[in-house]
């Protein structure tokens, strides 16, 4: 009835109410709740998304913004009668200039499509993440997406120099325009990034592209132990400009190869493995892959690493790289309970025990899979589902250990999402991660642009 309604306040919009649509562009990657949206739209233009939520307003419709349904907090779900607006339609790049070096894209771009662009320009974006291809723009700047190369680029908060969006009142702002310096007042852009589509729709974004970066090498360390990665990487930082940094457990390791009929790298089982992408300039490429030999003799030396695996080639990098990346993945079919936290890298060892010891003592028959991008502090820590355990059940579990976990968060002055966002899944925890006056402002500014509360209702607040 209401579908029927917005059909005609809309008529040129294209609505769909399909069950398989429904289902598939309903959800995101997680799986703790049912999609149960009552319709699927997809804008073409930022016309017919002004004209929408004017139309949402009116018919008191709740709007779940979808880009490439990716996400991990389920801030993309529909899972009770809200109208999804995917953005399947929105992926045109609509300008480039060399000058400046930006490049503006509507919103469902997918995040690959723009490396690529700016990889056919000499130029490089530098977001990258194992859901790059499927991923998008607006989504990436919703939860404002970081990745392996936040060590040396930022987030996806520092890439974006303009956005165009449509607040909850159907108004339409276009922030910042590619600015480099703009120092009249609130920078209104930034509270849209990570807002999680609960503040306005985003519509096209104005990206940063930086210079390609120099040819790079990439090694796998077998490590010992955790808090040795933290001495490692130090070693590593004196002689090498690092661009990324990652780590694994072995659990991980074997998940992967088992998932991809891999070949595990070493003869060797360790722990841990660091995973390091550093420059290579060719003229200083004899002379970093000599100091790189050394810094590993000395690591063997100290007991911290016990192999390693340097790339001979970008076919072997890329292979490397897909130990790493192609966790997620594997760990998906165990209906993995993501926990993505982050603390200040001297903290991460302890912290990391600290995690570990508290699963053990409340829940010791959960299997943990650790990773993350240890070189910015992201610990990505998954407790894998039982396979004779109930989601439900699991879920409740997971939130049970989760208060103990986000209570050693706040004392080692962590956050409870680096990366991932709040959605739906961390909402409840949203107190003990943030103070009573800053939740309260969030409440203040979400009313200010969203009065009805129609943009992405019970996410993040
Ligand atoms: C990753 O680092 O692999 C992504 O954030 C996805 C995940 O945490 O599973
Ligand atoms: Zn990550």
């Amino acid at each position: 009835m209401l579908t029927e309604k917005l059909a005609q306040a809309c008529p040129d919009l294209c609505i769909d109410t399909d069950p398989d649509v429904l289902q598939s562009h309903g959800r995101d990657w997680t799986r703790f709740r049912e999609p149960q949206p009552a319709a699927v739209v997809f804008p073409a233009n930022l016309r017919q998304v002004v004209k929408l939520v004017k139309a949402a307003r009116q018919l008191e419709l709740a709007l779940v913004p979808s880009g490439g349904r990716t996400g991990l907090s389920g801030g993309a779900v529909a899972a009770h009668g809200e109208v999804v607006v995917a953005m399947d339609r929105m992926r045109r790049v609509l300008e480039f200039d060399p000058v400046d070096r930006l490049l503006t894209v509507e919103a469902g771009t997918v995040t690959a499509a723009v490396q690529s662009f700016a990889r056919e320009r000499d130029l490089f974006y530098p977001v990258s993440f194992a859901a790059e291809g499927s991923a998008s723009i607006g989504g990436n700047i919703a939860t404002t997406a970081g990745g392996i190369r936040v060590l040396r680029y930022g987030l996806t908060r520092d890439r974006v120099a303009g956005l165009k969006a449509v607040d909850g009142r159907g108004r339409v702002l276009e922030l910042n325009r590619g600015l480099v310096k703009n120092a009249s007042g609130y920078d209104l852009r930034h509270l849209l990034i990570g807002s999680e589509g609960t503040l306005a729709i985003i519509v096209e974004a104005t990206l940063r592209l930086e210079p390609t970066p120099p040819p790079s090498a990439v090694l796998l360390l077998g490590v010992t132990s955790m808090p040795v990665i933290l001495d490692l990487m130090a070693e590593l930082r004196k002689g090498f400009s690092l661009s990324a940094c990652e780590f694994f457990s072995a659990e991980a390791m074997h998940m992967v190869c088992k998932a991809r009929a891999l070949r595990q790298p070493m003869d060797s089982d360790p722990p841990f493995y660091l995973l390091v992408e550093f420059d290579l300039p060719s003229e200083q490429s004899e002379a970093l892959l000599e100091r790189a030999a050394a810094v590993l003799e000395y690591a063997i030396e100290r007991g911290w690493a016990v192999d390693a695996v340097l790339a001979q080639s970008q076919l072997q990098a890329s292979e490397l790289w897909a130990y790493r990346e192609g966790i997620s993945e594997a760990a998906s079919a165990h209906t993995p309970y993501k926990n993505d936290l982050s603390v200040r890298l001297s903290r991460m060892p302890a912290f990391l025990s600290a995690l570990e010891e508290a699963t053990r003592r409340s829940f010791p028959q959960f299997q943990v899979l650790w990773y993350g991008h240890v070189g910015d502090g992201n610990l990505h820590m998954n407790v894998l589902k039982p396979a004779d355990l109930d989601t439900v059940e699991f879920e409740r579990m997971c939130k049970e250990l989760s208060r103990e976990h986000y209570e050693l968060t706040a004392r080692f002055g962590g956050s409870i999402s680096a990366e991932h966002g709040i959605g739906l899944l961390k909402r409840a925890f949203l107190a003990q991660a943030r103070s009573e006056a800053e939740i309260a402002l969030m409440r203040g500014i979400k009313q200010v642009f969203d009065p009805d509360g129609i943009l992405n209702p019970g996410k993040l607040l």
